[in-house]
């Protein structure tokens, strides 16, 4: 499985290109917002620093406006992937944008039947968001398990990229699942490398070490 960052901060991708496992990067209104700068100006940085895919959201809610948006997002650079809302309009606006050889990352999926739409729609990603299915009560973990027996059922190459993840349990349960990519915040990132026994064996070894005799 591979890992994403969700985020749109620069100091951000660039540690985790650094790192060697970060392949990618997705980012929406609010995570632009957050970082207060242009999206356009963002967008051509943050592709400069990762070479994999680079989702930019559209924010008209017509398939004319998402695809003229699309369309220019996809001037910036060619690893960029343009974002479309699950509706109808965007639907049309995967299909349209798909068929110009732009790939499209479908986002806000909440059920299975909206990822059969997207794979229909001749989407490269989709995006289920499992944390805000969680936040309603719901188990976002059993959409990414559905979306994974349709899309093996009809074969459709569609990639599973897990969105909304809040912590480690939902990279793991992902990466049980299938899924193509997890997208996840830079935190959750962090945490997946810690383990308080890994920590505690470094500083047992570096402690045993200092009493090892040298040669002077
Ligand atoms: C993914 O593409 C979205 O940007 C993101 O994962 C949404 O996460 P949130 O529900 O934590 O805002």
């Amino acid at each position: 499985m591979e890992l994403f960052l969700d985020t749109a901060s620069a100091q951000e991708i660039k540690k985790g290109v650094e790192s060697g496992l970060i392949t990618g990067v997705t980012t929406n209104p609010t995570l632009i917002m957050k970082e207060g700068r242009d999206y356009n100006e963002a967008l051509k940085e943050i592709c400069s620093i990762i070479k994999g895919p680079v989702s930019a959201e559209t924010v008209s809610l017509d398939a004319d406006g998402m695809v003229k948006e699309g369309i220019a997002f996809s001037k910036i650079a060619k690893n960029i992937v343009v974002k479309v809302p699950m509706t109808v309009e965007g639907m049309k606006a995967c299909q349209r944008l798909t068929k110009q050889g732009i790939k499209v990352n479908v986002t806000l999926v909440f059920s299975a039947n909206q990822a059969l739409l997207a794979a229909k729609s001749g989407a490269y990603f989709v995006s289920p968001f499992v944390g805000r299915l969680d936040d309603i009560g719901k188990i976002g973990m059993d959409v990414v398990r559905e979306i994974k027996q349709v899309y093996g059922n009809y074969k459709f190459t569609t990639k599973i990229l897990v969105a909304s993840v809040r912590n480690p349990i939902h990279v793991l349960d992902a990466a049980k699942i299938g899924a193509d990519i997890a997208t996840v915040p830079y935190s959750v990132f962090e945490q997946l490398f810690k383990h308080t026994l890994t920590d505690a064996g470094i500083k047992k070894f570096l402690e045993d070490w200092e009493k090892v005799p040298k040669r002077k």
